[in-house]
Parts: structure tokens; sequence; C-alpha cells
């Protein structure tokens, strides 16, 4: 189900039919109700491939419920002329500050310390009790300077942090944004306190981190993914954190969604959440209103606000 604001929208406009289950659909019933529609509003768990473009065959449009768009074969969209949307901006702030709960989270040991007091452990306060790292006026590395990279940098500067941050290219905006400084993988792992990922998942980016990666870091860094699981290597993260090659990771995203690497749900030095990155009522309301926004864009003949693939524009003629 969509928030309530963004059903009452598209009920406005549209004849909805909605997964009534708190769960995805199989492949089998998606491949069966995409059939005849008009548009097709996915989430990131739905996965839209050629397979499913021919069985939805006549769909002006797929609006895909995530700013990432890894589930969809945007290639095979274009070539049968179906456009996708996506929802960037409206989950910006929301992910870089689930990024930041991460981050102190993991740093200073917070989940764990909350379950050795529920458990009655907590007998005294003692100099040495569950010693974490310290955030201000150290190293942050940002993969991927996009907005939710950018956001996240941004919000660094009550902290005091060096900023460094790694891309395909360089991003003046990001620079002038945040003061970081642009370095190469290699520089910002062996350099940075905290590694934080927002790089979208594409072939170039699969397993961007992994055993080799985790050998550069500093063994008190803790790594932070909000962005998409298979970027991290995870049986390589089990190591690293077993081996204490770093201190801890706080994780958003996995690389076999819903589940993780069946070690990591017994260790104390990472942070687990169920991709909640977005996840702020108005953050999902919002990502509801620009999903549906699109589909009516595209139903009344205007270029959808959030296109991802421009390129059908030629292909329909416009
Ligand atoms: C969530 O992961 C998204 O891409 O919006
Ligand atoms: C996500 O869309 C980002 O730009 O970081």
């Amino acid at each position: 189900m969509l928030p309530p604001a963004a059903m009452e929208f598209l009920e406005q406009h549209f004849n909805v039919e909605v997964n009534p289950e708190d769960r995805p659909l199989t492949r089998e019933e998606i491949l069966e109700k995409v059939k005849g529609r008009d548009a097709v509003l996915t989430q990131l768990v739905d996965k839209v491939d050629a397979e499913l473009l021919d069985a939805a065959k006549g769909v002006k449009i797929i609006a895909n419920y995530a700013v990432g768009y890894d589930n969809i074969d945007v290639d095979a969209a274009t070539q049968r002329g179906v456009m996708i949307s996506n929802t960037p901006d409206v989950l910006t702030d929301a992910t870089a500050e689930l990024a930041w709960a991460l981050l102190f989270a993991a740093a200073r040991r917070i989940v764990e310390a909350d379950k050795y007091f529920r458990a009655g452990k907590y007998k005294s306060w003692s100099p040495m009790l569950l010693l974490g790292q310290g955030v201000s006026g150290k190293t942050l590395g940002v993969i991927g300077a996009g907005r939710i990279g950018t956001a996240f940098a941004v919000k660094a500067k009550g902290f005091n942090m060096r900023i460094l941050y790694a891309d395909e290219k360089p991003n003046p905006r990001f620079e002038e944004q945040t003061g970081g400084q642009y370095v190469d993988k290699e520089t910002l792992l062996r350099e940075s306190d905290f590694v934080s990922i927002h790089c979208p998942l594409l072939p170039s980016t699969r397993h961007l981190i992994g055993d080799k990666e985790f050998d550069l870091m500093k063994k008190t860094a803790v790594l932070i993914n909000t962005a998409r699981g298979p970027i991290v290597d995870e049986k390589a993260l089990v190591r690293a954190l077993k081996e204490g090659k770093i201190f801890a990771a706080g994780l958003d995203v996995y690389e076999n969604e819903p589940a993780a690497e069946p070690e990591l749900y017994e260790m104390d030095n990472v942070v687990l959440l169920p991709h909640i990155g977005s996840a702020t009522t108005k953050s999902r309301e919002d990502m509801g209103i620009l999903a549906a926004s699109n589909i009516l864009d595209a139903y009344e003949g205007r270029v959808p606000r959030t296109l991802v693939n421009r390129e059908v524009l030629n292909k329909l003629g416009k």
C-alpha cells in the first residue's frame, strides 16, 4: 500500500488496482496484473525486464517508487517506447539523515549499548565501558557525489570534518557545497575514518568494496551503506568485521534482500536496518505523489517530470 495522500491523488485521476497485500506480488501475479495497463507503479523489489514489459504491452509508463532503478532494464523499456520515472529529491534528506543515524549508531555502538542495558548488564559506570569512535574533526569519505552524497556531506559541517569524495569524475557542485576534495578510491579508503556509499548500483559499482578495499581501510574505520547492497561484497565485509580490519559497519541494504549474510546477524559491530533510508512519513508520501504525477504527465501528453530515459522521447516522436 502507498501512503493515503498518494493513493487519494492516484484515485482522483485513474482507475487504480492496488496490491492489497503488505508483501510484494509474486512474479506470476505481476505478469498477470500488468496486462492491459496504461501505467504501472513499481517498487524496487519488482524486477522490470523484457518479459514484464512484453506482458505489459501497451503500457505508457513504469513509475518506480524509488530513486534507484537498478530493478529496471531501462534499455529494454526505451526500445519498446515505454517511459521510466523515478522519485529523486523528495527522499534526499531522509536518506542522508539515515546514513548519519547509522554512522553514529555504528561509531558509538548505540544498538549494542541498548541491548547491554536491556539485558540488565549495566551494573556500574566504568571508564572502559563500550568505547567507540569519535566523529568531530575526523575524515569523512563519500563514495558517489550525487544528490544524496552531497546532502550527506553538507551535514558534516557541524562536525568540522575533512571531506574526501570519489566518483567517476569530479563534481564542482559537491565541492562548492561541502568543501570536499576529489581523490581516487584508494586514497579515500586509506585516509577516511568514515566511508559512506551513495553511488547507484551499476555493473561498474558492483563489489566496489571487497577484500582488497577493506585491506586499505583504517582499523578504526566505519563503513556505511545506504545505497545498494551489491556495491559491497558482503562476504568480504563479514571477514573484515571478524578480523578487525575495520571497526564497524552500518547497513541499510544487502546483497540478497531481505536476507543478510548469516554471520552478520550474530555480530555486535554491525548495525542492520531493513532498507528504511527514505522511510519518513513525508518522504514516502511525496514519493507516492511524485510517482503519480509522473503517470499523470505521461497520460496527459507531457514529459514526466522525473523521466529517467529521455531517449525514449525520440522514439515516441516528442
Ligand atoms: C530506495 O532504495 C530508493 O532507491 O528509493
Ligand atoms: C540519488 O539519486 C543521488 O543522486 O544520490
